[in-house]
């Protein structure tokens, strides 16, 4: 005989799961703890997996909820990613774009949800984000710049410069061109080849540092290397030539593998960017902006091509053999045991 009634525990079951279905659809934004999304470009280079960190243990000890996504150097799964971070309801999100340019359609659609957007180290360009954190990064170009020119102010030089996607790339090699390209016009330095480094990727440096070796019959006298994982492809090429530790050669971001380079002495200098110090900018600036406040940036401001976006610049450090232990051991940044490892 089949029941007209549903039984007492299927009704139950009912009215129970619609209560819960009915919870969960308003928890899923409306909790108090606020949330942060948080798309990086990439885990490859030391320095965004110490972003990465300092952020979420950070946010932990504020209360703070953090979603994070990694794009692996693509803006097609950055996109993907922040419309899932939005699907998900955060309340704000911190953004270091893979594509400086693609990134604004990213920025314009958080906007629409409702949700403000930080641009972390890199600038997105050409739309309305609503905060730039950063290092001042012609700075930093200017530091490895005036570096390699005081130590080589003649030779052939090998100019190499970051991913043509990342803005700080081109902001970079300004402040290093700032200092080198006046001994280019005097004659004092050739060129010998002057390449952008696609993707970031070591290996791509070491090709060219290939081809340049090659190219100049292995007379090449100093390099620019715009990071310290290009300056590790690089220095690969040198040391196949038994060439390392003889051709000078910048760096940036103070990564282990650098730090220990320039102990030994095969790689020249890098510049440090205290990437705990702007991992909590990032946090306390989501923190006020969900309230509806902003940080004080004092009326600093970078154009980024649309509008002067309100900016918070955070100052570099050039780091050599003789104030390694000072700048990045003594500040807890590196360990001596992995810097000083045989
Ligand atoms: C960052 C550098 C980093 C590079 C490659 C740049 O945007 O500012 O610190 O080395 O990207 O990831």
């Amino acid at each position: 005989m089949i029941k007209k009634t549903p039984s007492y525990a299927i009704r139950l079951f009912t009215i129970v799961s619609i209560l819960l279905l009915l919870m969960s659809c308003t928890s899923s934004k409306k909790s108090d703890t606020l949330v942060i999304g948080l798309s990086l470009p990439t885990q490859r280079q030391e320095r965004w997996v110490r972003d990465k960190e300092t952020m979420e243990a950070y946010a932990a000890e504020k209360g703070v909820k953090v979603l994070v996504q990694i794009s692996d150097e693509d803006a097609r799964m950055q996109a993907n990613q922040v419309e899932n971070l939005l699907t998900q309801g955060i309340d704000v999100l911190v953004i270091a774009p893979h594509d400086s340019k693609a990134a604004a359609t990213l920025v314009d659609q958080a906007h629409r949800e409702g949700v403000k957007v930080i641009s972390y180290d890199r600038l997105i360009l050409e739309c309305d984000v609503d905060l730039y954190l950063s290092f001042d990064n012609v700075e930093v170009g200017r530091i490895q710049g005036q570096y390699i020119t005081k130590t080589v102010p003649q030779g052939d030089y090998v100019i190499l410069s970051g991913a043509p996607t990342d803005n700080n790339a081109k902001l970079f090699k300004q402040g290093a061109m700032e200092l080198i390209q006046p001994l280019i016009d005097n004659g004092a330095i050739k060129v010998v080849l002057e390449q952008a480094v696609d993707n970031w990727e070591p290996k791509n440096s070491l090709r060219l540092m290939e081809q340049a070796l090659t190219k100049a019959n292995n007379k090449i006298d100093a390099v620019l290397a715009p990071n310290d994982g290009t300056a590790g492809g690089a220095i690969e090429a040198l040391a196949t030539q038994g060439l390392a530790g003889k051709v000078p050669i910048t760096g940036q971001d103070a990564q282990v593998d650098a730090a220990i380079r320039i102990v030994k002495g095969t790689q020249s200098m890098t510049v440090f960017k205290d990437t705990r110090k702007l991992g909590k900018a990032a946090v306390d600036a989501a923190i006020l902006m969900a309230k509806g406040e902003f940080p004080d940036t004092k009326g600093k401001t970078v154009n980024n091509g649309k509008f002067d976006v309100k900016s918070q610049l955070l100052t570099p450090v050039e780091v050599t053999k003789e104030n390694i232990d000072e700048v990045l051991i003594e500040s807890g940044y590196l360990k001596k045991e992995e810097v000083y490892r045989k």
